[in-house]
């Protein structure tokens, strides 16, 4: 079927500053596609017939197409998929193993009151009233962290706690991405963990790691219930009540770095904890969150990076930390949907949120550069709440769910105290979450718990108590994404 409507995307100077861009649409009902707009021409050409647009996703077994590479083929350009090299022609998505990936016609038109040129793109079918939620070009900036990071005086600057330290160790080698999974988050040098997590995904998305090993006949082996740290990174961990009164931009820093070790464990563990007791998880899954391990691993290099530059007094390990990111972890460790819903959809949503207001504190410090990184890690945060949003309503709609409703739920048995606001609500919406998800939501997890031990204790002190942990707990979390104190 033909297709004619066609929606503006941007003026067409915007996709010159890259090859490559994600482009994600909705329609009023909340279909949305994500796409690849490949731009072939040289900076300079305005050539329409060098702008492609394809489905992001390979429609083989599900591998994201952005990094796909693209050949110049007798028959037409192609994009090679990195998984198992299919190859899809870029305008009509055709390949010989009978396989097609969607396409969409983009054309450059010149604006009809300013003759400026603008790119617009056919929409896809079913929907209506789509619209662009955002155009981002897809790039790699990823800081080198110090070769090893310093940690403090008088700690071992050696690595302990790893028997073997090379990034793929000499002994049992991972041959899986689950034994990748496993050995990653046993892994406590934070160094060697992002070098670790940057090869294993590399392999994966460049097709050299095909195997997940999360079926039978493979053995996957379990997830450390925490992930190791080694001793000099932990000796401050101190309670996160006790770390609410942040002032200065070298402790940001240092706490957002602790976030995202703890964030590129989570991508990990929730591959590793999850993919064997969910065989129906399709590569796409792993896909995505082995892109959401390399993005926070990107962040935690550039944090520690622009850390090393403004106080190189205080590197990466000398300040305290926290850990109450994993405490969210543990208590849904035994289901796949509170997981998504409290770490991916409340977590990293309340990220979201307070993320412009820590990147305008940088700005008034007219810190660039750290504004720059920070800017780098809120789109990236972006796509991961979109990554909870589709694997959660993936499972919802496989299980005859809704996920409005599900999700609530999860909230109340998973979450305890408000979800607080002020929302981002643009952010959130851009990652699928619009309001009916987390507006007058409360969870109660832990209410019973505590109601029943202030009637043991002192039945006139009834509420009290509970108030006062359901605060502590809201100020932990407070602590884990609102760095800026
Ligand atoms: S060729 Fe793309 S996933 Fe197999
Ligand atoms: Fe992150
Ligand atoms: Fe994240």
């Amino acid at each position: 079927m033909v297709n004619t409507e066609f929606i503006l995307v941007a003026p067409f100077t915007q996709l010159l500053t890259h090859f490559r861009f994600l482009l994600t649409l909705r329609s009023q009902e909340g279909l949305s596609h994500s796409l690849i707009i490949f731009r072939l021409s040289t900076p300079d050409s305005s050539n329409a017939d060098q702008l492609y647009a394809m489905e992001s996703t390979c429609p083989h077994l599900g591998a994201d197409l952005s990094n796909a590479e693209i050949e110049e083929l007798e028959t037409g350009i192609v994009a090679v998929c990195p998984w198992h090299r299919y190859d899809f022609d870029l305008r009509t998505g055709k390949s010989d193993t009978g396989l097609k990936a969607c396409t969409y016609d983009i054309q450059v038109r010149p604006g009809s009151s300013d003759g400026i040129d603008h790119a617009w793109i056919e929409t896809p079918e079913g929907g209506t009233n789509w619209h662009v939620v955002e155009l981002r070009p897809v790039s790699e900036e990823f800081a080198d962290p110090p070769p090893h990071l310093p940690v403090e005086a008088g700690a071992d600057t050696t690595r302990p706690q790893d028997d073997d330290e090379s990034v793929v160790p000499k002994l049992n080698p991972p041959t899986t991405l689950m034994e990748w999974a496993v050995l990653i988050l046993n892994t406590s040098n934070p160094t060697l963990k992002v070098d670790r997590t940057k090869h294993a995904v590399q392999l994966f998305h460049n097709g050299q790691l095909t195997v997940i090993g999360n079926e039978p006949p493979h053995h996957p082996p379990e997830p450390p219930t925490v992930p190791a740290r080694d001793d000099a990174y932990t000796q401050n961990t101190v309670d996160p009540r006790k770390l609410t009164k942040r002032k200065n931009a070298a402790v940001m820093l240092h706490a957002l770095a602790n976030i995202e070790q703890w964030a590129i464990d989570l991508a990990w563990d929730i591959m590793a904890r999850f993919g064997p007791s969910h065989p129906s998880l399709p590569p796409a899954f792993f896909y995505d969150f082995t892109k959401m391990a390399l993005d926070e691993s990107k962040h935690f290099s550039l944090l520690v990076s622009r850390l090393s530059h403004i106080s190189p007094t205080t590197p990466y390990g000398t300040l305290p930390v926290h850990t109450s990111l994993w405490d969210s972890a543990l208590s849904t460790s035994s289901s796949l949907l509170g997981r998504l819903a409290i770490i991916h959809l409340v977590h990293e949503a309340r990220g979201l949120d307070v993320n412009p207001g820590t990147i305008a504190r940088f700005a008034r410090a007219k810190d660039d550069d750290s504004v720059k990184a920070l800017e780098v890690i809120h789109q990236d945060e972006v796509t991961h709440v979109t990554t909870g949003h589709r694997w959660f309503t993936w499972i919802c709609e496989r299980e005859g769910k809704d996920a409005i409703k599900t999700f609530r739920e999860e909230v109340k048995k998973g979450w305890r105290g408000e979800v607080r606001g002020p929302f981002n609500v643009e952010a959130r919406e851009k990652a699928g979450m619009t309001k009916e998800f987390y507006e007058d939501l409360r969870g109660e997890l832990g209410l019973e718990k505590d109601l029943n031990a202030d009637t043991e204790v002192d039945d006139r002190k009834e509420k009290q108590p509970q108030k006062e942990t359901t605060k502590n707990h809201e100020a932990n979390i407070e602590v884990a994404y609102e760095t800026a104190g």
